[in-house]
């Protein structure tokens, strides 16, 4: 290559060398008889220095320069910068090539439209802060391939025009010009291959792979995301939740510095819920959920008598909340379907607020007991059924934190959730399906019957949760056919539908599997947290925007009458 040095590696050390440097005009400056300009590449930035012998009446910024020259020091230092103590002596200047003006400035925390960064995305990705997260999400990969590679895994590539299969997402289909009237489905996950891995005998596999998933998108959610996926023969949940604690702990350590030495806490699904109000807890803050109905038996309080089978749920805060950040909240219940807040503030000698003023004393009493209140507060409360109280809650909670500032992204905060329930009821198809999937090994409690209790049954199933997201999930896997059979009935799958979904897949079973566990990590999600970024769409190269689109090629698209024909579709 002819550049001698990348604009992020001159310092003092190369004072007097003669250098070739190429890249992007940043900023133009002019300061009497001299010239200055930032040339900047993926390593950083370099001051040049150009006097009047040379003229830049053609150098705009965005503009890409070949310079050559010598290596000085700086009178006036920038320390910030790695290059801040040189300049370059500009003898020779080259234009490359020019440049229109570019949409929005190509720098750090722009305030451009996201449709306007996502359609010149290739000018976005010029930004440090995005070239950053994309060098964090490949060392992320690197660290995670060397520590499988380390540790006897093979990485395997799995197909991505598979059988669409009912339980889970929604699937991506793609017809089949060949065999018309037939579709592929993109795969959700490689889960039954990975199985049937360990049936080959292959023992520990791992892959860094594209998933695809139909589903209404959120700050955490694409179309199509990255998971490393992984399974381990002759090892149950525990053997993988050591691989994947060791794994997620090396990845935080090489990328952020921090080193965990602690085991990851293991909260059950029922405790997480109880507690935090949801199955990914943010642990990163306090305000655990209480049930306070015991202390109302006997109130006076409008809002908690008569409760019949309601739950009273409350949180407090160690501040006095403000008019505008109870709004807020209210607002939060509101989108959880709860109408009312209530609250009472104690700043340590009088209770208010709309129940604060009601209460009795031995109800204050028992309200700062369970709090254990020791300084000015506000108490939150929901009445409601339990589980839409639960969840409310969970998200105020989480609100809360937002609001009063207290979420670090330096601080990473991880646990594994447990004993998650084997099914749930789906209202929209009137029957409970397999919560996690329909291969899921049902806890060792549950196993007698965990088909006729489908409501306490629990499953072998594992997530794991760092500040508040679920970055991974796996479980033991069901090898035993009549366990199987059990749980296809359990979720009301027919004879025939088990044969033309599951039948090449219940068959490999027939001969010899050894028992076996996985999981998987949502790859995006991780490099998110360890970005500090707003949403995953800031640690993918080209995401789709919040509508599944691609503003950028305007994907997805119509396609041609001949090309619906080729594939035997009309439109309806
Ligand atoms: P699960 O469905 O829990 O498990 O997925 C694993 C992890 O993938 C991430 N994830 C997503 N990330 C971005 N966008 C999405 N739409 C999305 N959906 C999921 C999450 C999640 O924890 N086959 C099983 C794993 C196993 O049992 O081994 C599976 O896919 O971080």
């Amino acid at each position: 290559m002819k550049r001698t040095h990348t604009c992020g590696e001159l310092t003092l050390k190369n004072i007097d060398q003669d250098v070739i440097l190429q890249g992007w005009v940043t900023k133009v400056r002019k300061m009497g008889a001299m010239n200055f300009i930032d040339l900047r590449d993926r390593y950083g930035i370099t001051q040049l220095v150009i006097d009047e012998s040379i003229s830049l009446e053609n150098v705009k910024s965005e503009y890409v320069l070949e310079v050559h020259g010598k290596v000085i020091e700086r009178k006036s230092k920038n320390l910030e910068l790695l290059t801040g103590e040189i300049e370059i002596k500009v003898a020779n200047l080259i234009l490359i090539n020019k440049s229109e003006l570019t949409p929005f400035e190509i720098k750090d925390g722009i305030e451009s439209q996201e449709d306007t960064r996502l359609t010149y995305r290739y000018l976005d990705l010029r930004r440090p802060e995005m070239q950053n997260n994309l060098l964090v999400r490949s060392k992320m990969n690197h660290v995670i391939r060397n520590f499988f590679i380390e540790d006897n895994f093979i990485e395997i590539e799995t197909p991505i025009f598979g059988k669409s299969t009912p339980e889970g997402a929604r699937d991506f289909l793609v017809p089949s010009r060949l065999n018309a009237g037939k579709f592929y489905a993109l795969p959700q996950s490689p889960q039954l291959y990975k199985q049937l891995f360990m049936i080959s005998g292959l023992d520990r596999y791992f892959q860094i792979v594209k998933c695809f998933r139909d589903e209404d998108l959120r700050i955490d959610r694409q179309p199509e995301f990255t998971q490393l996926d992984m399974e381990m023969s002759f090892a149950d949940a525990q053997d993988v939740m050591n691989t994947i604690e060791a794994l997620i702990k090396k990845v935080i350590f090489e990328i952020k510095g921090i080193e965990i030495k602690e085991s990851i806490q293991k909260i059950t699904w029922k405790e997480s819920m109880e507690k935090y109000g949801n199955d990914k807890p943010d642990l990163r803050f306090g305000f655990e959920i209480q049930t306070l109905n015991e202390i109302f038996k006997e109130t006076q309080v409008p809002l908690f008598s008569n409760l019949e089978d309601k739950s009273i749920r409350a949180i407090c805060v160690d501040s006095l909340l403000s008019k505008k950040e109870l709004e807020d909240l209210t607002e939060v219940a509101k989108q959880n379907s709860v109408n009312i807040l209530a609250f009472a503030k104690y700043d340590l000698n009088e209770w208010s607020g709309s129940v604060g003023s009601k209460l009795s004393d031995n109800e204050k009493e028992s309200i700062i007991k369970t709090f254990n209140i020791q300084k000015e507060s506000t108490v939150l409360f929901i009445v409601e059924e339990y589980y839409k109280a639960t969840q409310a809650m969970g998200s105020i909670r989480n609100r809360i934190a937002k609001v009063l500032n207290l979420l670090d992204p330096e601080v990473m905060k991880l646990a594994w959730i447990v004993d998650f329930p084997l099914f749930e009821f789906s209202e929209e198809e009137n029957r409970y399906v397999a919560a996690h999937h329909p291969f899921t090994m049902p806890a060792d409690q549950s196993l007698e019957n965990f088909d006729t209790n489908k409501q306490e049954a629990l499953a072998k199933a594992y997530d794991i949760v760092l500040n508040g997201f679920e970055i991974g999930g796996g479980s033991q896997r069901i090898t035993d056919s009549t366990i199987q059979q059990r749980m296809f009935d359990a979720v009301g799958l027919t004879k025939e539908q088990i044969e033309t979904n599951f039948g090449w897949f219940i068959n490999s079973y027939k001969y010899g599997a050894p028992y076996h566990a996985g999981c998987a990590l949502g790859l995006d999600r991780i490099c998110m947290l360890l970005t500090g970024s707003e949403n995953i769409r800031e640690v993918i190269a080209f995401p789709k925007n919040s509508s599944g689109i691609d503003p950028m090629t305007n994907a997805p698209d119509t396609v041609t009458t001949q090309q619906l024909d080729e594939l035997n579709i009309k439109l309806k």
